[in-house]
Formats: structure tokens, sequence, C-alpha cells
């Protein structure tokens, strides 16, 4: 077991965790939560942290993309998060439009993430054109992790969910961008969808780790949404996701057995009844009159 999965002597994860599990070589875990229940669980598996990824929107709440999320959805979500999880690294995913108008108003939406939602960092999407907000952010003593290549919020503007960095051209880019979010002091670095050669060179020239999602082997780390390797989300599987269990189908068959259950009044058994002392039932019973 790793530092962070031993049951005895288990610490709390924090931002030096992730730069020394880079240095050892060692693998970063995590996964997405957005919910009390799952956060416990996930913490109990010794995952070292939990996104509250604005994939909420979809997986959740229903919405076609990430767009719709709001500041008031994921601090209620990471409040529920925090409640469960003692020892990951707790990343809250700032939502679109709560960091792109203004530096004043990142910095603002990003402390409600500590100060409200109980998270111990932020994570927000995009390059250089972030560098003042994540700047600004980090100043304020708030850790931020990175986040490039596919990058949801951007879905309008790249044309759907689509792969990045596959010509020269936009790679090179990307290494720039990679390279400034390192500079401004973010800790980590989300690579969603990128080819995997690219990411492994990203991740051995860069200081911080790399956390891959669909970007390949080669990063520090990786991270799935939950609901994806859970088999909960139906509506579609990218390519990169490993599901674990198929939920959604043992969902419909418990929510079957259940109907049928209380359908031929197999449920409630005896065994699910609350029992009345026999004196108590007759007293009632002579009062009654019946
Ligand atoms: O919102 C999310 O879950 C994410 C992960 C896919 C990295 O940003």
């Amino acid at each position: 077991m790793s530092e962070t999965t031993s049951t005895q002597d288990r610490k709390k994860v924090t931002t030096l965790t992730f730069l020394r599990k880079k240095s050892k070589n060692q693998p970063i875990t995590m996964l997405t939560a957005y919910d009390y229940a799952t956060a416990l669980a996930i913490d109990r598996a010794g995952i070292d942290s939990i996104l509250v990824g604005d994939s909420l929107g979809m997986v959740v709440l229903g919405y076609e993309n990430t767009l719709p999320v709001t500041m008031e959805d994921m601090i209620h979500h990471c409040k529920a998060v925090a409640r469960g999880a003692h020892y990951a690294l707790l990343i809250g995913d700032m939502p679109f439009m709560s960091y792109q108008a203004s530096v004043d108003e990142a910095v603002q939406n990003a402390g409600r993430f500590l100060k409200e939602g109980g998270m111990d960092a932020v994570k927000l999407e995009g390059g250089r054109e972030r560098l003042p907000a994540i700047e600004a952010i980090i100043s304020a003593g708030i850790p931020v992790q990175g986040h490039l290549g596919l990058t949801p919020q951007s879905v309008h503007l790249l044309g759907g969910f689509r792969a990045q960095g596959k010509t020269a051209v936009a790679a090179r880019k990307l290494i720039e961008d990679a390279h400034a979010l390192q500079d401004a002091g973010c800790f980590s670095l989300v690579l969603e969808t990128i080819p995997a050669r690219l990411a492994r060179v990203l991740s051995e020239r860069l200081e911080i780790p790399t956390i891959g999602i669909g970007a390949g082997v080669g990063c520090d780390g990786q991270v799935l949404v939950t609901h994806d390797l859970l088999g909960l989300f139906d509506r579609f599987t990218p390519r990169f996701v490993k599901k674990y269990v198929e939920l959604h189908n043992q969902m419909e068959e418990a929510f079957k057995a259940y109907r049928t259950d209380v359908e031929t009044r197999a449920f409630p058994a005896e065994e699910h009844e609350v029992e009345m002392p026999d004196e108590e039932w007759e007293e009632l019973i002579k009062e009654l009159g019946t």
C-alpha cells in the first residue's frame, strides 16, 4: 500500500503529496464525486484526490453539457463531498463564467470553494488567456489545478467534444500553455483527450504532475468521471473510459425487483415489520370494540 492508502497512519493528501508522488514516480489517483456517499467510498478506497467536477451538470443534473452549471450548484455538491471525505485532496471545479469575466470575480468565486464548499483547491480550464485569474487566485492563497486539451466549457469553440493537440501547431501551443500554467504556480495539470505521446512528453518535461483523462498511461496520474467508471451514465461512453461495473443495469434490475415485490405483496415481509406488545394490542382492540 502506498503512503496515502495505508489504513494505519493515513495522512491527509495535500498538493505537496502530489509533487512528492511525481518525484517518486508513484501514480496519482483521482476520481470525481458529487455526493456524500460516493465521496465516503472513494476516500475509504484510498484514492488520492476527489474532484467535484462540473461534469456534475451532465452526469447528475442531466444537462447536455457543463455550461449551465452554477456556482450555487457546485458549492452545494462540494459541501456534501467534504462531509464524506477526510483524506483525499478535495478539488472544486470552477464552473463556466465563474472566472472568465473578471479577475475579481474569479478570486471571489475561488474563495467560496474553500470557505463554503470545504475544498482544498480549485481547478479551472484554459491556457495563457487565464493567467491573470490564475495568478490572482494563487496570490489569495488558493491552490490551482490547470486543465488543458479538451476543455468542455469551450465545447462550442472547439466544435464539439473532440480530441485536441493532434497537429504539430496545436501540440506546440499546448506545450507552451502547460509551461505558462506551471510558471504561474499551478500545482498540477489535467490533460484531457490529447495524444498519449504528447501527454508523455509533457509529463516528462513539466515539474508539476499531470493528471490524464484520455491522455494515456504516460501521465503522472489518472482521473475518471466516477459515473463513467461505475457504468451509471449511459448517454455515451468516451473511448478512454474503463467501466469497472455496469451499475445502471444493476440499478434498473433492482428497481424492477422492488416493483414486482410491492405489486405481489412480497415486500414488506414479516422481518420488515414493527411489532407491538400483545398486551398493548389487546387493550387497544378492547377499546376499539372490534
Ligand atoms: O468536470 C470534470 O469531471 C472534469 C474531469 C473530466 C477532469 O473536469
